[in-house]
């Protein structure tokens, strides 16, 4: 079952209240850079970048950022792709926080955590609106060791 976001986000107090909600648990944990995931997590990760004061960092699909990329193939249910990041985007030792709208198998934000930890960065948390425990992705990245949150599930 897909499960939609925009009857959330076309709702004011709705939209209002998750971003609220997610600033307020990251606020005292000093973060330098919000990373979001093409596309859905841009929604969420852009405003709370704005509101802690951080800088945003996009990770894309292939072929989409214009600089030099560090990239990760991931699977997906049929086939496999690939994600890309800006060379520059993190410095080492920079504090973390990774943004996505949900984690269903959790081969994105697994591919998304190899990358910025390749580079150095402090993952704080992987922070999701919703998870869907019944895929199991969730689970598989706690028992590697990543720290998760998420709104609902
Ligand atoms: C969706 C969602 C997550 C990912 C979760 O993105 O926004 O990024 O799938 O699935 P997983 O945990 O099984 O990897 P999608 O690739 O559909 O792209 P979109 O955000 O552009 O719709
Ligand atoms: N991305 C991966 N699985 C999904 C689902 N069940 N609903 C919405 N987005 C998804």
């Amino acid at each position: 079952m897909f499960r939609d976001i925009t009857t959330l986000l076309k709702d004011p107090i709705g939209l209002r209240t998750t971003i609220d909600t997610i600033t307020e648990r990251y606020r005292p944990q000093k973060i330098d850079k919000v990373i979001g995931i093409e596309s859905r997590g841009f929604i969420f990760a852009a405003p709370v970048a704005y509101t802690l004061g951080a800088g945003f960092v996009p990770i894309r699909k292939q072929g989409k950022l214009p600089a030099e990329t560090i990239s990760c193939d991931y699977q997906l249910e049929y086939g496999c792709d690939k994600i890309e990041i800006h060379a520059d985007a993190i410095n080492q030792g920079d504090r973390v926080l990774m943004i996505d709208d949900l984690i269903a198998t959790g081969g994105t934000m697994e591919a998304a955590i190899k990358l910025v930890q390749e580079m150095g960065a402090d993952i704080i948390e992987c922070c999701f609106v919703i998870d869907l425990p019944n895929v199991g992705g969730s689970q598989r990245l706690r028992q590697q060791g990543h720290q998760l949150h998420s709104l609902c599930s």
